[in-house]
């Protein structure tokens, strides 16, 4: 079983979306025995609380739950999980200067990096913006959770 970890800033809009979304696809290819998926925050701002209303009545509208609780990030989870995918720059440099060694370096990768429209780029913070934001934040992870599901999946069928 792979351990994956998704993380954000706050752990109420970004990374709670990336793990409903990518535990749907895996339930739905019946491959949820393969994979661990969590998801967390930098900081702790939001701990205990549900995500973010508009991020789960967005994710409603497409017939996605997100039911994560904000949690922040742990020396534990860097040391549990085999991926932690991160949604953006500032986060992704947060979690390389949280690690005390270079295995745990090499588990860090950006969510985007598989992307072919815009590689390595962060997921837009939808926090401050409109309902457009948080549509166009499900849109991006959506797409991005596929490419991750596909490659994984072609990376443990080697
Ligand atoms: P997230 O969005 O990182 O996608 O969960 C944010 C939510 C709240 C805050 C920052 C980012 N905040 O600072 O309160």
């Amino acid at each position: 079983m792979k351990k994956i970890l998704f993380v954000c800033l706050g752990n109420i809009c970004r990374s709670p979306l990336a793990e409903a979304l990518f535990r749907a696809k895996v339930d739905s290819q019946n491959l949820s025995d393969n994979f661990y998926i969590d998801s967390c925050g930098t900081n702790g701002f939001h701990n205990g609380e549900r995500a973010d209303d508009r991020t789960r009545k967005n994710a409603s509208t497409h017939g996605i739950e997100v039911d994560s609780i904000s949690r922040q990030l742990t020396l534990g989870d860097l040391m549990d999980f085999d991926l932690i995918v991160t949604m953006a720059s500032d986060v992704h440099f947060q979690v390389l200067n949280f690690c005390r060694t270079q295995e745990q370096k090499d588990k860090i990768h950006l969510f985007r990096e598989l992307d072919p429209d815009a590689p390595n780029s962060n997921i837009p913070d939808p926090w401050y913006g409109g309902d457009e934001g948080f549509e166009n934040v499900f849109q991006i992870i959506d797409k991005n959770a596929d490419l991750w599901v596909n490659y994984l999946n072609a990376a443990s069928n080697e």
